[in-house]
């Protein structure tokens, strides 16, 4: 009997539930549980915070007085590396979700994003200060290199024995007196943050006996640039077509123009990777990782010139294609932390089918490059009023007493009408009743 037989929900899955948007959260969950994404159980339990209680809460952070929540969604239309893939955003701004899967479909026509990670490396950093002369201390760190590693390693049992370990020293001089030695380390699955912390105070008296310095911090980087993911992905030029756009060459020339802004320009480059970090961040959130540290890391990244760039790059292909490249490091961690002790973080990594660090850096990228693409192209043609509209007319539906599948109905009146006032919404919701009362 196959693998597949045993375990119903490793069958085939696809990641396009079309309709989706128009359910209700409950219809969705059972959307979900009926295409075999999650056990029943687990789509009960997404309905609540299950099994996130104080308790939890206060083990995870100090001066605890409740809890926070988040909405959690799901950006659909996702394949990455081949693979069907659901990819859960917790997230408090509307549009992006709808944005990234809407990109997702679009990238999807030619076969979907195509992830490929460098090895996690983590890196540290020990500030030697007070060094006398720091070239001689720079070479007689660098030949005692070879057994400083494996001394380092010593210090990594368990770590090494998964495969990671201290792969790389380095040392750098940073001004007449000071010199930082990194310690480059694979830490799997793992963000590493803590153990190379203390492998970093381990190892620091060493540093500081070969260099006739003082020690200083010592500390990992957020500056992960060896820890890099890239994501590609190609829109035929005919997909880009849409209502009002039919000219899918022009709609894609238009994007490259928006790419040539953010290039030009630093001011245009920070809101672009602003809506890159819309999509990593909302899967980091979901997944119970440090974004704070993704944040700092590509914004770094994106500056490495001495000029602030965009962190993605936007080209034609030879066929006419729209070909998108994120390149960014992207520090995650699937075991630790709030993986471990937060019951909605795991149901989120189960969702997403996340593997291990690299395929959870992969996905949150797949969804930056998504969310790029899909402000782009709403920037560069209609404008990002007219999606943000729909989002707040749902709104107003709602608020107006629209509940399940009438919010869209309501919505996309008002929508229509470019009138957004509840009274109106009540009027569109009384006529919808009547037609239905006549109906039945
Ligand atoms: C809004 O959250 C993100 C955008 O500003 C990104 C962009 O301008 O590219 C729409």
């Amino acid at each position: 009997m196959s693998d597949d037989k045993v375990h119903p929900l490793r069958l085939p899955r696809s990641s396009r539930l079309s309709g989706f948007y128009r359910q209700t959260p409950a219809q969705r969950r059972t959307r979900l549980v009926e295409s075999r994404w999650l056990s029943a159980e687990e789509a009960e339990a997404c309905a609540s915070l299950a099994g996130f209680d104080e308790a939890c809460a206060d083990s995870m952070v100090e001066n605890v007085i409740g809890l926070h929540g988040l909405p959690l969604g799901l950006a659909l239309n996702f394949r990455v590396n081949g693979q069907e893939r659901l990819v859960p955003m917790a997230v408090e701004e509307p549009s992006i979700i709808a944005a990234a899967s809407y990109a997702a479909r679009l990238c999807a026509e030619h076969g979907g994003f195509e992830v490929t990670a460098d090895e996690p490396i983590t890196t540290a950093q020990v500030q030697l200060l007070d060094v006398r002369s720091p070239a001689e201390a720079e070479a007689a760190l660098r030949a005692r290199f070879p057994e400083l590693l494996v001394e380092a390693n010593s210090h990594l049992g368990p770590m090494c024995a998964r495969g990671g370990g201290v792969r790389e020293l380095e040392v750098r001089v940073l001004d007449a007196t000071t010199l930082v030695v990194h310690l480059h380390v694979d830490t799997r699955d793992a963000m590493g943050a803590n153990l190379v912390n203390g492998l970093a105070e381990k190892m620091a008296p060493r540093f500081v006996a070969l260099s006739g310095g003082r020690a200083g911090l010592k500390i990992l980087t957020n500056l992960a640039d060896r820890r890099k993911v890239y994501v590609r992905a190609s829109v035929p030029a005919d997909a880009l077509v849409s209502e009002g756009f039919a000219d899918g060459g022009a709609v894609r020339d238009a994007i490259l123009e928006a790419q040539r802004f953010a290039e030009l320009d630093p001011y245009r480059a920070v809101t672009h990777n602003k809506g890159v970090m819309n999509g990593v961040d909302g899967v980091l959130v979901a997944c119970g990782n440090d974004w704070r540290a993704v944040e700092a890391g590509a914004h770094a990244w994106a500056a490495r010139s001495g000029v602030y760039r965009p962190l993605t790059t936007w080209r034609a292909g030879e066929d006419g294609a729209l070909r998108g490249l994120l390149e960014m490091p992207l520090a995650t961690s699937t075991v630790g932390g709030a993986a471990r002790t937060h019951p909605g973080v795991l149901r989120a990594l189960k969702l997403a089918g996340v593997s291990g660090a690299l395929d959870l850096a992969g996905l949150a990228a797949a969804a930056g490059l998504a969310t790029n693409l899909a402000a782009l192209k709403a920037l560069s043609t209609e404008g990002i009023q007219k999606g943000h509209m729909a989002l707040h007319a749902r709104r107003v539906a709602a608020e107006a007493g629209a509940e399940g599948e009438w919010v869209a109905v309501v919505a996309e009146q008002l929508a229509r009408e470019r009138v957004y006032r509840p009274e109106r919404a009540r009027e569109i919701l009384d006529e919808v009743r009547q037609r239905q009362g006549a109906v039945q």
